[in-house]
């Protein structure tokens, strides 16, 4: 699966080049094997994600075949999880099952597949998950991220173990204060992987190539965020995803993308004042082309009726707004500019003050 994206992404990055697409080909710098996803799906067939896991040479496999597909040009990561139920012989997971099971028998399997994935010498970098997924059908995915104990301190034992390896944490970790503690606690880690907490809050990170990188911290002179390109508050921000935003609706027909345009922005100032109001803006901004189309009523048509608002190839929707100024409307109607205008920094010193 990994490959068949790639080859996209290259498709794509290339067409967009020779037809002056307006520029957002997608650069990937490495291949990644997932064999962490717990879906479901996976579990039954024991075909990918974590299932992978109880199959190490299969997975060692799948990372030299991802590596000569790519020509040898990209390096091929790998994605897990502590290990599995099955690969613990738990035939139903219960927190007193698993509990009696001894940690040196736990993470001698850990080892096990580390080593045989790692061993041709392609793999050797890997983002670990540090909780078991449970492969029984009853549990679902938010249960196999939640309800497994994270045990941080097996991938910090693999640091130790494999130096020539290179080994990130995964699991739980929802603040970039929490990040830069682990980070402390175990040098050796090379990095913190975070999910949810950058889904939940995405601005609680932009400070975070200065906190943890940079090795100055909040203490540096405000004048460093000048003179890069990158956005320097939410505003600059937003109307750089505006112009992103207004190229995918020239490319794509809005009725189909426009909620995930609008969602994307959707937790941008979450713990603000008003930001549920701004997300429900953008709620509605993510329904309206099929409203329009649908000649300004809520009902829904078939897919294709075209009374209102036509879609318009290389423009967008015939005379109307376009996205990025909805959006921005939306945010200079429901957000103060203390908090549009607000630094990185600046939130970064408000969320460490909370911790
Ligand atoms: C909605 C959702 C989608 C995810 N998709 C992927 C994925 O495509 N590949 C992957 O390796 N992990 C995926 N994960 C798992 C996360 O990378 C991560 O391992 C997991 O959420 C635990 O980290 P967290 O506690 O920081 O969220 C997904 C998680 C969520 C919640």
């Amino acid at each position: 699966a990994s490959l068949a994206v790639w080859e996209q992404s290259r498709r794509r990055a290339s067409e967009e080049e020779e037809g002056g697409g307006g520029g957002f080909p997608c650069e990937y710098t490495a291949l990644n094997l997932n064999c962490g996803c717990p879906s479901p799906k996976v579990a039954g067939k024991g075909c990918f994600g974590a299932a992978l896991m109880d199959d190490p040479i299969l997975v060692r496999e799948c990372v030299r075949a991802m590596r000569d597909g790519s020509g040898g040009t990209l390096p091929v990561t790998v994605k897990c999880r502590i290990g599995t139920d099955a690969s613990l012989g738990l035939e139903r997971f219960t927190r007193e099952g698993y509990g009696a099971i001894e940690d040196g028998r736990e993470y001698s399997k850990l080892r096990e597949f580390v080593e045989t994935v790692a061993s041709d010498g392609i793999a050797t970098d890997f983002q670990i998950h540090a909780r078991i997924a449970v492969l029984t059908k009853s549990f679902s995915p938010a249960d196999n991220r939640k309800v497994p104990p994270l045990k941080y301190e097996y991938v910090r034992r693999l640091t130790e173990d494999y130096p020539e390896l290179t080994f990130s944490l995964n699991g739980g970790i929802e603040t970039l204060y929490r990040a830069r503690e682990e980070l402390e606690r175990c040098p050796t880690l090379a990095g913190i992987m975070v999910g949810r907490g950058m889904a939940a809050d995405p601005w609680g990170f932009a400070c975070a190539d200065e906190v943890l990188y940079a090795g100055n911290g909040a203490g540096a002179d405000a004048d460093d965020e000048v003179g890069d390109d990158r956005p320097k508050n939410r505003l600059e921000l937003l109307e750089s995803y505006g112009r992103h935003a207004d190229h995918e609706e020239s490319i794509k027909d809005p009725i189909y993308i426009r909620r995930f345009v609008a969602k994307a922005v959707s937790p941008l100032f979450a713990g603000e004042p008003n930001a549920k109001k701004f997300r429900i803006a953008l709620d509605r901004i993510g329904g309206l082309p099929k409203q329009l189309r649908n000649g300004g009523s809520n009902n829904s048509k078939k897919s294709g009726a075209t009374e209102g608002a036509e879609w318009i190839p290389g423009v967008g929707l015939d005379g109307q707004t376009k996205v990025s100024e909805l959006i921005l409307n939306a945010a200079h109607e429901h957000l103060s500019d203390e908090v549009l205008r607000s630094t990185p920094r600046e939130g970064w010193e408000r969320r460490q003050w909370e911790e």
